[in-house]
């Protein structure tokens, strides 16, 4: 495994490859196994994987957790590693950025909806900081967990929009066996606050069993999923269909449950494909 912090390096590197399907796979670090999940697909289906960690400063709103998001940079270059990738790429803020530069800006309604409400211009960051990372690897492949539902949409979209030549490829959310949706996040939650988190994916796996019966109605769902949330403080419910829409009718296979909520001081997000 190659360890790349340059930018300029990367390129170069890349620029020898000829021939191979690279895969790519963008992270903040302190992976799990939803990352690894993402990794092994890209090994499995590519000649090439590069994995990028980078806790990207300007997805960060203030008083967000940038400063504190967990660091575990020794055991992630393990797992890396261990999964066999080609290519670890470890730029920092300053190689990534510079200081006037052009931004990309998220879609003004569907980059301002639902968690880009709630993190106004969050999603700017994010999609500038893909669009760098895919330039640089130029991936054939790039692979993003449903956990980041939006997130997922958007960078679809922006690929499309710009006329990328990477294939998004959409990866299932991974979880623990009690259900709760892995997240490096997940490492400020107590023991307590953990089993307080359980509700979140009981909700949704309620919901989505009240649908396989026939439920379709938004607003009763919406109802039951309320109901489920004790012990946490809810942000958001959004019932939307695969295009980011409010719907007042389930569509099956169209359909996705999006919930944030707080457990203690720690913000959780998670969400069910229905
Ligand atoms: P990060 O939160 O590290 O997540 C990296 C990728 O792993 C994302 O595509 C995310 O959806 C996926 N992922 C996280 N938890 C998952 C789980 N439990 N199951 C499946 N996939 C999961 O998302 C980001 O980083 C950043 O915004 C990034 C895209 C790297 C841009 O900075």
């Amino acid at each position: 495994m190659k360890i790349f912090t340059k930018t300029k390096n990367l390129i170069e590197y890349i620029s020898t490859i000829k021939d191979k399907k690279i895969g790519f796979v963008p992270t903040m670090g302190a992976l799990h196994n939803g990352h690894i999940s993402l990794i092994k697909r890209s090994t499995d289906e590519n000649d090439i994987t590069i994995v990028s960690i980078f806790v990207n400063p300007t997805q960060f709103l203030e008083g967000e957790d940038f400063k504190k998001y967990p660091k575990k940079i020794e055991a992630d270059k393990k797992i890396c590693s261990y999964a066999g990738i080609d290519i670890l790429f470890l730029p920092t803020a300053k190689d990534i950025y510079s200081d006037d530069e052009p931004h990309l800006l998220a879609p003004s309604i569907k980059g301002y909806i639902i968690e880009g409400y709630r993190r106004p211009g969050h999603f700017n960051g994010v999609l500038q900081v893909v669009l760098k990372l895919l330039n640089i690897t130029k991936a054939n492949n790039a692979y993003f967990g449903k956990k980041d539902a939006q997130q997922l949409y958007l960078v679809k979209k922006m690929v499309e929009s710009l006329y990328i030549r990477t294939n998004i490829v959409e990866c299932d959310i991974v979880r623990e066996e009690n259900g709760l949706a892995l997240s490096s996040r997940n490492i400020y939650l107590t023991d307590i606050e953990k089993q307080k988190a359980l509700c979140i994916s009981k909700s949704l796996k309620k919901a989505s069993a009240l649908v396989i019966n026939g439920e379709r109605n938004v607003d009763s769902l919406k109802n039951i999923i309320l109901h489920e949330l004790k012990e946490v403080r809810i942000e958001y419910i959004e019932i939307v269909n695969r295009n980011f829409e409010k719907i007042e009718k389930i569509e099956i296979n169209n359909s996705i449950i999006l919930i944030a909520v707080y457990v203690g001081a720690t913000r959780l997000i998670d969400n069910i494909w229905i």
